[in-house]
């Protein structure tokens, strides 16, 4: 079998678990490049790695390279990621400065591979809860159209980063032990809390990035504009793992057993839906593993066609550095 010259471009809590899963899933690896802002050598389940500075020059030679840097102007998609698609390496981008570029694909490889052209240059990977909500809603609308998404999200403190976690580790601590809890990843307390806000308020409007970035990836993967989308994003104190609350509305009649039958056969995804013997999906059992979990499959009362779900995905993984190694391996099966 043919190997490949490797790169994970960032190595934070997605670039991590992207150098696992790669080695988790047998990845044809010839080299490992990891590359990052500064150079040093990080230790990954008792292997150490050298970490090197991301220069242009880095790309040369490489086949695969995973972005999975920090986002915007300063970061390494936008520093290094146009120059390395242009010179030959197939990049994949976990962040968001590519998504809506409508030369872009934007996969999932379970639903929408045939996007990627003949000669792929820059894939993106979509967000997180676009990602574990399509999971469940794509098999769906494959064999009924979808009208209306009402989506609430539960993100776990995982999606912002390794201080995030941190951060709820030590408000853990500091309340066990009766002292003051303070924040400074979050504006607010995030144990024993919600936080309705996810991303950040930009253009005043009331919706947050988040949501924004949910609703148009939905989308662009589904190639459907018609469907209404109404989103609110909320940050829960879960460490790993989104959970979404889905409210959708078909075209035509469905009907739960039906939605169960279809969902059993989709790839990526495990129906847990017995609620008379409480099983259902919950972050803790989607955790660290690589399908999204569906469940509380129910009719929604309140509109003709309506279905009620429930699910359950690691946000890091499928959510992010699997989806992006799955998109690679997809490419490479392909050839
Ligand atoms: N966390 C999630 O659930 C999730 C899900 C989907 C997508 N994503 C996306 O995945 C990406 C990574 O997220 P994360 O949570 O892993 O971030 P993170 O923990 O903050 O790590 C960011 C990494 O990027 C490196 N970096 C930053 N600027 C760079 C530059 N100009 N050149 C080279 N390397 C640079 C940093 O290097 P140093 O370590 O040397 O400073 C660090 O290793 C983001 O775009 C994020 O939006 C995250």
């Amino acid at each position: 079998m043919k190997k490949y010259n490797v790169g994970v471009v960032g190595i934070g809590v997605v670039g991590t678990e992207m150098v696992r899963l790669l080695l988790r899933r047998n990845f044809p690896i010839k080299s490992l490049k990891i590359l990052a802002k500064h150079q040093r050598i990080e230790t990954i389940d008792g292997q150490d790695y050298p970490v090197e500075v991301t220069t242009g020059a880095s790309f040369e030679g490489m086949d695969f390279a995973f972005f999975a840097g920090t986002e915007g102007d300063k970061g390494a998609s936008k520093e290094f990621g146009m120059a390395a698609a242009m010179g030959g390496c197939t990049v994949i981008d976990n962040g968001d400065d590519y998504r809506m570029e409508s030369w872009v694909p934007l996969v999932i490889p379970e639903i929408n591979p045939g996007v990627i052209g003949q000669y792929p240059g820059l894939i993106a990977n979509p967000n997180c809860s676009t990602i574990i909500a399509l999971m469940a809603l794509a098999p769906l609308y494959s064999k009924n159209k979808i009208r209306r998404i009402i989506a609430s999200t539960y993100q776990a403190v995982s999606g912002t980063g390794a201080k995030a976690v941190s951060e709820l580790a030590q408000q853990t601590k500091s309340w066990s032990r009766t002292e003051e809890v303070s924040s400074s990843v979050y504006p607010h307390q995030i144990l024993f809390n919600v936080i309705p806000a996810v991303g950040s308020f930009v253009d005043h409007n009331g919706e947050s990035t988040e949501e924004i970035k949910m609703r148009r990836e939905i989308h662009k993967i589904l190639g459907d504009y018609s469907i209404r989308i109404s989103n609110t994003c909320v940050r829960v104190p879960v460490l790993n793992a989104h959970s979404i609350s889905l409210n959708v509305e078909f075209e035509n009649p469905i009907f739960p057993q039906e939605a169960r039958k279809i969902l059993h056969g989709a790839p990526g995804v495990r129906v847990v839906d017995d609620v008379m013997a409480d099983q259902y999906p919950m972050p803790i059992n989607a955790s660290g593993i690589e399908d999204v979990l569906v469940g509380r499959i129910r009719k929604d009362q309140s509109v003709e066609n309506g279905l009620a779900l429930w699910c359950s995905g690691d946000n890091i993984w499928k959510g992010a550095a699997l989806n992006a190694i799955q998109i690679a391996e997809y490419l490479i099966k392909r050839r």
